[in-house]
């Protein structure tokens, strides 16, 4: 072994430095647990930093009848009976608890005239329960945990890129990765390790996250280790994402816009939601919205670049500039529009992996002795369809949550193995990919792949789709094989999107695989070869490797929750 390796301890090591990582190595700092945080972007920009709208907790500052409950029979409505009640209770009870610590530390959230905090509605809620710094929610919280972090004293190193989480008989023992500048090796050894490293909806090609983020390296990472996957064919499709410009496409125009009284038009100058949800109108949950822009456009109602017209020129100025400052910017930036004068043309755009990695749902254990997961990278919560301003709650509940977890198990340690095995594994993995000097080229691979998703698992699927995607994959990773890695001056970016390729071909794989048995259209998943909800699949597709698939029984919700739950009808949803 010719390269240097740092050797660094640690008792609990967080992967991933959003908002789901600090918030768990926060509560570690105060618990007086020994951490470090690696992230593999500036910690400032962080994709949490993106989240626009708001925060979910019934904190009832504007509808006084909100309940928890009711935060909780929301979310298991709309997650179409696939969330798990256990994880939805433990959120929508401990949300207020997650907003108080924001509030403690700083966060600025918008306020009433009299002090209470702001709360708007976000689609499919019932009472008004969102949240938010105007439509910049996400970087505020960010900036709050970063600050709390720095007053901590807790380590962070944000240019770490993971390649593999080192496990020892079913116990994890630490993980190793290298400096995305220098390339320099890291061996670090830690009691427990907690996953917050993302979803996996850049492997679309239009997706409101940016290069490089969300490729789903944490289901590598957790799968390698031993871990597994649940339902990852279900990805939220966000009805407002940008067409253009191309190397922005799916950039997010925040639910606010609707949550705040915009109007969806098709190219006929109709209201069209009046077709698919009439008493919600734009109010309307993500999935019913993104399809039914995407019956529109595929109808011949879609605006020339292929999308429709989201509105929000007829409210005051004054609330524009107020409520959706983000918007107003990103749109004058990237098309030099002005959104007080004129229509946003936007289209569906992969926005959030409701599935990820098996957790536990009361603790989000993997199964793996010593590794947690949370955040976008892990399931439970939001089943088949995510109420807006659900994921930032639950990274902060859960954040919390996993964070205990860990200390108790690193403190109750007697004594811990490791393995030089695996270490010699995760080092030969990096040098075999530095010694390929194929034609293939990574960025160009990356492409092929976002083509196959958007073409065979968009929106709207069916098994001919599939199936071809899994063929277009299967020569994908033939191809994988033959890529030449090139760091250069600039650093070793080139080896972290080849790692970045091989956890979007594995979360490919798993998305189509899941989306093949998942034989019915619930929530944001539409098979147009099986338009109807079929009861019997009422189950979590857990995945354990290619074509490993099994259905995993969801428990039973408590009647608390079931009494308020509306009914909402889906009939004739796929309307094609
Ligand atoms: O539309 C939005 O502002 C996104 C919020 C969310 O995904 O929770």
């Amino acid at each position: 072994m010719s390269i240097t390796e740092q050797q660094i301890a640690t008792s609990v090591l967080v992967i991933g430095t959003g908002g789901a990582g600090l918030r768990a190595a926060i509560e570690l700092a105060e618990q007086g647990v020994e951490v470090l945080a690696l992230g593999k972007r500036p910690r400032s920009d962080a994709h949490t930093s993106l989240a626009a709208g708001g925060i979910n907790a019934a904190l009832a500052t504007m509808d006084p009848e909100d309940t928890w409950q009711q935060h909780a029979a929301d979310t298991l409505q709309e997650s179409y009976l696939l969330a798990n009640p256990i994880t939805v209770e433990i959120v929508a009870r401990g949300a207020a608890r997650g907003i108080e610590d924001l509030e403690r530390w700083g966060m600025p959230f918008a306020r009433e005239a009299d002090g209470r905090i702001s709360q708007r509605f976000f689609g499919a809620h019932t009472y008004r329960r969102t949240a938010f710094a105007g439509d910049y929610t996400g970087l505020e919280i960010q900036r709050t945990l970063i600050n709390r972090a720095v007053q901590l004293g807790v380590p962070i190193l944000d240019t770490v890129y993971v390649t593999s989480i080192l496990v020892k008989d079913n116990t994890v023992f630490g993980a190793y990765g290298f400096d995305l500048t220098t390339g320099r090796r890291y061996v670090i050894h830690a009691d427990a390790v907690i996953l917050a490293a993302g979803g996996h909806t850049r492997i679309w090609r239009r997706t409101s996250s940016r290069r490089d983020e969300n490729t789903g390296d944490a289901f590598r990472l957790a799968v390698n280790a031993g871990g597994k996957l649940r339902d990852p064919e279900l990805v939220q499709f966000h009805p407002s994402g940008l067409i253009e410009p191309e190397n922005a496409a799916g950039t997010l125009v925040s639910e606010a816009a609707r949550g705040e009284g915009g109007q969806l038009r098709n190219a006929l100058g109709e209201r069209f939601m009046a077709r698919y949800d009439a008493d919600r109108m734009e109010l309307s949950t993500r999935d019913r919205v993104a399809l039914a822009e995407y019956t529109e456009i595929k109808e011949g109602r879609g605006t020339p670049n292929g999308g429709v017209w989201l509105d929000v020129s007829h409210l005051p100025r004054e609330t524009i500039m107020r409520r959706l400052p983000r918007v107003y910017q990103t749109l004058l930036e990237l098309q030099m529009l002005d959104i007080t004068k004129q229509p946003i043309e936007i289209a569906p755009t992969a926005h959030y992996s409701m599935g990820g990695v098996w957790v536990r749902p009361e603790d989000h254990g993997t199964g793996v002795d010593g590794l947690w997961a949370i955040g976008e990278a892990a399931s439970g919560l939001h089943g088949a369809n995510r109420l807006g301003g659900n994921s930032l709650i639950e990274l902060l509940v859960f954040g919390r949550i996993v964070a205990e977890e860990a200390a108790k198990y690193s403190i109750g340690r007697q004594a811990q193995l490791r393995s030089a095995d695996a270490v010699a594994e995760a080092r030969a993995e990096i040098d075999d990919l530095l010694a390929n000097d194929g034609p293939e080229n990574v960025r160009a691979l990356q492409r092929s792949l976002r083509d196959t998703m958007t073409a065979r698992a968009g929106v709207v699927r069916d098994e001919h789709g599939l199936n071809a995607g899994l063929a277009e994959l299967a020569e994908l990773d033939e191809r994988i094989t033959q890529v030449g890695v090139h760091p250069d001056i600039a650093g070793f970016q080139d080896l972290a999107h080849a790692f970045d390729l091989k956890a979007s071909a594995m979360a490919a794989r798993a998305t189509l695989d899941a989306a093949l048995v998942r034989r019915e259209t619930r929530g944001c998943h539409n098979r147009s070869d099986y338009p109807e909800l079929d009861d019997s699949l009422q189950v979590n597709f857990v995945w354990s490797g290619p074509g490993d698939i099994r259905a995993e029984q969801i428990p039973p919700i408590p009647d608390e929750f079931r009494q308020l739950m509306r009914h909402v009808s889906s009939d004739g949803k796929l309307v094609e």
